[in-house]
This record gives C-alpha cells, structure tokens and sequence, in this order.
C-alpha cells in the first residue's frame, strides 16, 4: 500500500500562503492571461487560472483574442503586456494555432514576467541553478517530494516523457537535487527495464496507462503527471496503472488531486515572486 500524495492539500496550503504575502506587497500582484482561440481545454486553464489568482489575492485580466489573429498582433500585444507596470507576470495559454509559431511568442516575453518559466533565459538561469521563476510542473512535484520527505540525494529518477514544459525541465531540476536521471522516451528501448531501476519514476508521456505494474520497482515513488481523459465516462487518468502500480509502491500521486493542483499552486508563487522582485 503506497502513501497517497495530496496535491490538492498542499497546493491549498501554499496558496494560503502565497495570499498572505500578497497581502503584504505595496501594490497587488498582477497576471496578464492571453487566449487565443475557443479551445474547450484551453478556456477551462485560463478559466481556473483566474479562479485561482482570485483565491490568492492576485488581480487577473484577461486577454482574448480571435483563432485568426496574426502573429504580429499578438506579438504587438505582448510588448504593451511587457511595457505596462502595473503587469507582473504574462501567460499566453498554449496550445497557439499553427500559423503563429509559439517559439516567437515565448521569446517575445519579458523574461521577469514570464510567469511559464518557458522563455531561453529562463531555462538557461534554471539549468544552472540561478532562476527565480521555476516551469509550474516540475516545481510543484519537487515541493511535493520536499513535503513528504522524500530527498532526490543520490537516488535514481528515471523521467518518462522529454516535453519542453514537463520532463526536460523536471530532469534538471532533479540533477540540481542531486539526483541520478535517465530520460526516457518514445524512441527508447526496452523503457520496462529502465523504469524498474527508478527510485523515483516521473511519467509525463501522455500515452494512456503506459506504465504497468512489473514496470516499477517495490518501493519506488511514483508520480503521474498526466490527465487523460475518458471519452465515455467524462473521467480523469493517468499514465500510470494505478490499481496495479499502487500496491507496489511506497508513494504515488492520485490522478486527478495530485500533481494539477501543484502545478497551479507554483504558477501562483511565481507571479508572486515576479510580482515582489518588481516591486523591490
Ligand atoms: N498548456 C499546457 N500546459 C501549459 C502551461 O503550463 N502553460 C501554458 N501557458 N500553456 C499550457
């Protein structure tokens, strides 16, 4: 029986702790959220991004913008969000439409409001243990690890998935905890025999109930970053097989209620640190 990791728990926590805080700064904190386009899963993001800015004591705005906007609009857009002081943090939901290259965007903006942590300089000054505004995901699980005691000192992590926004990043972190890492991916081979090597194995792959249970050592943590969805039934799953991976292991994170909600909490910690380094 594995211990069950509360997300949702913590992340209530740290929001708690990110309005307090906030209430403290001379000049409320402030996020620039810009959509583009009416994509269900998109809107539902920025919809509870909001949600969440509102819980914090953060001001949100919202900025919408047509499927067909150009990409100089949009880029035209983001040096105003850039220029205007009263803007603390900037987040443009991904995924963009395909004649718009999401590259030039991210690069567009400013690096001190660049709340995704996506932007190079950002991943430069992470990658060498300098950044103060960290990738949502792979922050949250490292908060999650410290809450529940569990240390990457010299054990092996063993990343499945090598995302931009999820497993690259996740792998750097962990290196700078001085963790072992292997990444793995979908031109791997052989991936069961490296996942029963991890003491910590981090899926974020997005292939449905990929991990099985002869995939995962006794012992190990387990930590499913995915959310698929269940056409039929509406519900929330992972990569992982839970029913069968959980008896094996000694923690794992419950999909939903595990790592979401440390993702959004460390977007609020973010745009509260931006928020504080632009105000001191
Ligand atoms: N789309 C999927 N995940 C993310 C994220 O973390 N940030 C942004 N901006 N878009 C996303």
């Amino acid at each position: 029986m594995a211990v069950l990791m509360d997300g949702k728990k913590l992340a209530e926590k740290l929001c708690s702790e990110v309005a307090e805080a906030a209430g403290k700064l001379a000049r409320r904190p402030c996020l620039a959220a810009v959509l583009v386009g009416t994509d269900p899963a998109s809107q539902i993001y920025v919809r509870n991004k909001e949600r969440d800015c509102q819980k914090c004591g953060i001001d949100s705005r919202r900025y919408d913008r047509d499927e067909a906007v150009s990409e100089a609009e949009l880029l035209s857009l983001i040096a105003d969000l850039n220029a205007d002081d009263t803007v603390d943090g900037i987040l443009v939901q991904l995924p963009l439409p395909e004649h718009i290259c999401e590259r030039n965007v991210i690069n567009a903006i400013d690096p001190d409001k660049d709340v995704d942590a996506f932007h190079p300089i950002n991943v430069g000054k992470m990658v060498t243990g300098q950044a103060h505004l960290l990738p949502c995901t792979p922050a949250g699980i490292m908060e999650m690890l410290r809450e529940y005691g569990i240390s990457p000192d010299g054990k092996h992590c063993v990343i499945v998935g090598r995302s931009n926004i999820v497993g690259r990043p996740m792998g750097m972190l962990m290196l700078n905890a001085d963790a072992t890492v292997t990444y793995c991916h979908r031109r791997t081979r052989d991936l069961a025999a490296l996942t029963r090597m991890a003491d910590i194995l981090i899926v974020a792959a997005g292939c449905p109930r990929l991990i099985t249970g002869d995939m995962v050592r006794s012992g190990a943590v387990v930590i499913d970053v995915a959310m698929n969805r269940d056409s039929e039934t509406g519900r929330f799953f992972g990569d992982v097989c839970f029913d069968e991976v959980e008896p094996k292991a000694a923690f794992i994170t419950p999909v939903p209620g595990g790592v979401g909600p440390m993702t959004r909490a460390q977007l609020m910690r973010n745009i509260l640190e931006a928020s504080r380094s632009r105000q001191s």
